[in-house]
């Protein structure tokens, strides 16, 4: 088997193996048929072939297209596993533990790779740790809870990833982690704007080089709870009334740590 970048004549394939091996999952705890955004739609993966900010390869048995796997990164080496998968016709025959090899190999640069799956999963929570990813911690952003992992490649803290202490103003895609000290909120606010009702929270997050005010809006407040410890990734920072304020941007994770 191998894996080579995906084109858009691929699409069309790639949507059909995608659906049945996403459907499957409700043999494997999904709470009803279907799987994550597009994962049915010939036009979303057709749309993430073409995505500059993505690699999109096809996992190929002989001239047949078996699989996906689509990788991202939320940093320079800090890489992503945006979606994986194989056709049940193929599956428990150590092709997605081959992909990632072949995979992993092809970033040889990576400092880490990173992936979350729902808990109810029965059969990716043990693939992922079959292939050494690690549990980290979990995400509460979506409709059920996510295990977060990590595969560390490289020894030592990734380039990707900030201390407090070094962020600066207007720094986009901020990786940080730090302990939740103090949350003030929610306040409701009136968007400037467009005149919508919004909520606010502050929250002062710590490491141990310094603090920074991570600013949370609407469905961010709740996955944020004091005393416990969390990761940001896709921060942005700006100077407001002279205080360094973090956000987490539209493609942005909080991460509980555990
Ligand atoms: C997850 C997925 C990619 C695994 O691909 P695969 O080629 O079947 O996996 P492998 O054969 O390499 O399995 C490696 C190990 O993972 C674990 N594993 C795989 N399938 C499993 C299952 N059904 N139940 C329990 N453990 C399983 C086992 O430890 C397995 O090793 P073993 O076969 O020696 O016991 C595939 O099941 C899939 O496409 N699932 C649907 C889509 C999905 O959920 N993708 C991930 C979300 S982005």
């Amino acid at each position: 088997m191998e894996i080579q970048p995906a084109t858009i004549e691929d699409a069309g394939t790639l949507t059909e193996t995608c659906k049945r091996a996403f459907e499957s999952d409700s043999e494997f705890g999904a709470p009803g048929l279907g799987g994550p955004p597009g994962y049915d739609s010939v036009e979303w993966n057709a749309d993430k072939i073409r995505n500059r900010y993505l690699n999109f390869y096809k996992i190929l048995e002989g001239k047949e297209i078996v699989g996906g796997f689509i990788v991202g990164d939320r940093g320079p080496d800090y890489m992503v596993c945006e979606r994986i998968w194989v056709n049940p016709d193929h599956m428990r025959k150590s092709i997605g533990t081959k992909t990632f090899k072949l995979v992993w190999n092809l970033y040889p640069s990576a400092d880490l790779w990173v992936l979350g799956t729902p808990e109810w999963n029965t059969r990716t929570n043990p693939f992922y740790q079959s292939v050494g990813f690690v549990q980290i911690g979990k995400t509460h952003d979506y409709s059920w809870d996510g295990i977060y992992y990590e595969k560390r490649m490289k020894e030592g803290f990734p380039k990707a990833m900030s201390r407090i202490e070094e962020i600066r103003d207007r720094q986009q895609r901020v990786i940080v982690e730090g302990r939740v000290e103090r949350i003030v909120g929610p306040r409701s606010v009136k968007s400037r704007r467009t005149g919508e009702d919004l909520t606010v929270a502050d929250v002062t997050l710590s490491d141990d080089t310094g603090s920074i005010k991570l600013v949370l809006w609407n469905n961010q407040i709740p996955q944020v709870k004091i005393d416990t410890s969390i990761r940001i990734e896709e921060g942005h920072v700006k100077t407001y009334r002279e205080e360094l304020q973090m956000t987490v941007g539209q493609w942005g994770m909080i991460i509980t740590l555990t």
